[in-house]
């Protein structure tokens, strides 16, 4: 997390003014891994277990694991330490340790969704992202309260400190837009960007001296369905001198800057403590690049070396702040390893955590987050590519049978069939994604699949599990994904007024909307004989559609953050569901409302779900995780 200034110049001033050179540091930037100023600890945060590991870096010991909560997503060492902040993804909450105590100090509630978060040299404010509501929180470390909130863009994770620390940059998850940020006032000062197909932008580091921000992201081209033309590994470096003759942005093609060697999932970089280096982790092929940072707009890295192996699902790199050592977090192998600096050679490796959950479950989440054999053979594309994480890439994909959107996978347990079009019961049927045009993959389990005929709905007929432990483990992982309560509620089980008139329109028989989003999940989705799709009249706007115009109901839980709607994607909003998209009263009947009405309706979809729904009900599938009571 720590990058330096460059130390040559500022060595000699540093002299000259009698500052003590330590205070010389560069911006932080978000990760799930950070290094203390003094290069001793290392601070690691198991998504997964919900625990952060701290490490004592000269004796290469795990000096303890401790248990934070739900989805910690970022650490960061506060100043010189020996506290450090964690965000609790899952639960609205940044978290305070004590390094040396080894123990938690202070749980200080936040908005939704903190993902990153970074700390300013001094140790005095603290920055967190918070994806949904796209914002910046400032906690204040002298009482740990929330002293200010910014509007900072839309769906953030990426967040870093300018050298100075007058500016915040953050990254837009979904559309790899870098959005300048003064740290004083909140304002948004610029904005580089991203092209239309950029995706998956988490986070970004900011040079020590040069005026470059580097961020790694992916390009979803959703008019391509195949393993070598879908997804892309891009680095993108920003140039924020504000001059007008400089290149605003400049995107790195990873694939071929290897050669023929293939990379996937560029998650995170790391520059030097120096600058003069940088280095970036793939986590779909479990390697990296090793790059000379150029000093130049033009060339900008170059590449050093062929790319080197990681261990499974490396997700962090830090170097140290010596320059001597470099950590990578290798968050399927549970461990962090360390490295040479120049050639990456692995020194030693420390356990961070054991695996969660179950071996099924793990084994699960390895094939679903690579890009390698068996699940494809292409190294381009893996399952994680369109479903980070079980959420939703954002996109509409023109796919063979028609326009699809990627839905988030949020619940998906209790909601079979799958597909919009309902033509899967099970997830193991993604042996006919595994082994199609997409992924080109060997596939998980053995002998030949009944070919499919057009469009026919083959993968119902045909049973996939129980024949291949890989294929079981898949389907574990993948129906294994949640939901957090939506932040559009008043408290737990509490809806505001506005959210309870739209939720009597809901229930009410002539709107008609709970006939078909049905019980604690908002789906009739079912299982079997009874199973029903429905024609709401939005299969006839898309004349490459091959399967419609009847589609399954999708769960309404979690709506409030995962536009655009509908298997087209054509709604931008929850309102264009219930008007411009419902214009002949099929999907429920809307015409009659007035915009008050409407827009009470929108207000109750936006607090799903505002309470848990149960973790089983008549149509969950055998195949998934139940952690034990
Ligand atoms: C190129 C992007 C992409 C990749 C790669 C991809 N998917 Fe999907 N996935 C989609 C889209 C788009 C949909 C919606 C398609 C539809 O409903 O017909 C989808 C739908 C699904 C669904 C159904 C969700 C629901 O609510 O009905 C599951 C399950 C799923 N994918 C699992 C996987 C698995 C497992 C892999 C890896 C083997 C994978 N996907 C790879 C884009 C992708
Ligand atoms: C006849 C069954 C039926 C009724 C009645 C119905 N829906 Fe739906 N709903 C569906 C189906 C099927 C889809 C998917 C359609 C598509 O994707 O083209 C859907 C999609 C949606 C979506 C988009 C979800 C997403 O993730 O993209 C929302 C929001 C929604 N419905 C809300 C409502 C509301 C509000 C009402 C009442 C005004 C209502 N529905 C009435 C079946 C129904």
């Amino acid at each position: 997390m720590l990058t330096w200034k460059k130390a040559g110049p500022y060595l000699v001033l540093c002299i000259f003014a009698f500052f003590p050179c330590s205070q010389i540091i560069a911006g932080q930037s978000n990760s799930l891994m950070d290094v203390t100023q003094d290069g001793k600890k290392i601070a690691v945060a198991n998504t997964d277990s919900g625990t952060v590991t701290i490490f004592d870096v000269e004796s290469r010991k795990p000096l303890a694991e401790i248990p934070v909560g739900i989805k910690p997503e970022g650490v960061t060492w506060i100043g010189k330490g020996p506290l450090l902040a964690v965000t609790l993804y899952s639960e609205d909450k940044v978290i305070i340790i004590d390094g040396e105590k080894l123990s938690l100090v202070k749980s200080i509630t936040t908005e939704d969704e903190p993902y990153g978060i970074v700390s300013t040299n001094d140790g005095r404010k603290v920055f967190v992202s918070h994806e949904y509501p796209g914002k910046i929180s400032v906690i204040e470390t002298a009482d740990f309260k929330v002293s200010q909130t910014f509007n900072a863009g839309k769906m953030i994770r990426g967040i870093a400190l300018s050298p100075d620390e007058k500016n915040i940059f953050v990254t837009e998850f979904y559309t790899a837009s870098v959005n300048k940020i003064d740290t004083a006032t909140g304002k948004l000062l610029d904005q580089w960007k991203g092209r239309s197909d950029d995706n998956l932008a988490r986070q970004l580091t900011v040079h020590p001296s040069r005026p470059k921000v580097y961020h790694p992201h992916i390009r979803s081209r959703v008019n391509i369905i195949d393993a070598d033309g879908s997804i892309f590994p891009e680095l993108t470096i920003c140039d924020t001198s504000g001059l007008p003759d400089k290149k605003k942005r400049t995107t790195m093609a990873m694939d071929t800057f290897n050669g023929v060697y293939v990379v996937s999932t560029p998650w995170e970089a790391a520059l030097s403590p120096d600058g003069k280096m940088i280095y970036i982790i793939y986590a779909g092929t479990n390697d990296m690049n090793i790059c000379k940072v150029m000093d130049d707009d033009y060339s900008e890295i170059q590449r050093v070396g062929t790319a080197i192996r990681l261990g499974q699902n490396p997700r962090a790199i830090r170097v140290n702040p010596n320059g001597k050592e470099v950590y990578v977090y290798n968050a399927l192998q549970f461990d962090v390893t360390i490295h040479d600096p120049i050639r990456m050679n692995k020194i030693a490796s420390m356990k961070s955590c054991d695996p969660p959950k179950s071996p099924e479950w793990v084994r699960g989440k390895i094939l679903f987050n690579t890009s390698n054999p068996p699940m494809t053979s292409r190294r381009w594309v893996a399952c994680f590519s369109c479903h980070p994480d079980g959420n939703s890439d954002g996109r509409v994909w023109e796919n063979p049978e028609g326009l699809r959107k990627t839905p988030p996978m949020a619940g998906l347990a209790h909601t079979h069939p799958l597909h919009w079009s309902a033509d899967r019961d099970e997830v193991q049927d993604f042996e006919y994604t595994i082994r199609g045009k997409l992924m080109q993959g060997y596939g998980l389990s053995k002998g030949p699949l009944t070919p499919k005929k057009g469009f026919e709905k083959t993968e119902l007929k045909e049973k996939l599990s129980d024949k291949s432990a890989d294929l079981d483990a898949l389907a574990i992982y993948t129906n294994s994904f949640g939901f957090t309560l939506s932040p559009h509620i008043e408290a737990p089980g509490k809806i505001s007024k506005q959210a309870e008139r739209g939720k009597a329109l809901f229930f009410n028989n002539q709107v008609g909307c709970a006939s078909c989003h049905s019980g604690p999940y908002y789906s009739d989705s079912q299982l079997g004989a009874k199973g029903k799709i429905h024609d709401v009249g939005t299969g006839n706007d898309d004349p490459s559609e091959k399967m419609g115009p009847e589609y399954d109901t999708p769960t309404l839980l979690g709506v409030y953050r995962s536009a655009p709607y509908l298997h087209h994607g054509k709604a931008k909003t929850l309102m264009e569901v219930l008007t411009t998209q419902n214009l002949k009263d099929k999907h429920g009947k809307t015409s009659h409302l007035s915009n008050t009405e409407k827009e009470d309706l929108v207000e109750f979809l936006k607090a799903l779900p505002y309470e848990m729904p149960p973790d089983e009900t008549p149509n969950t599938v055998k195949f998934r995780f139940v952690p034990k009571k």
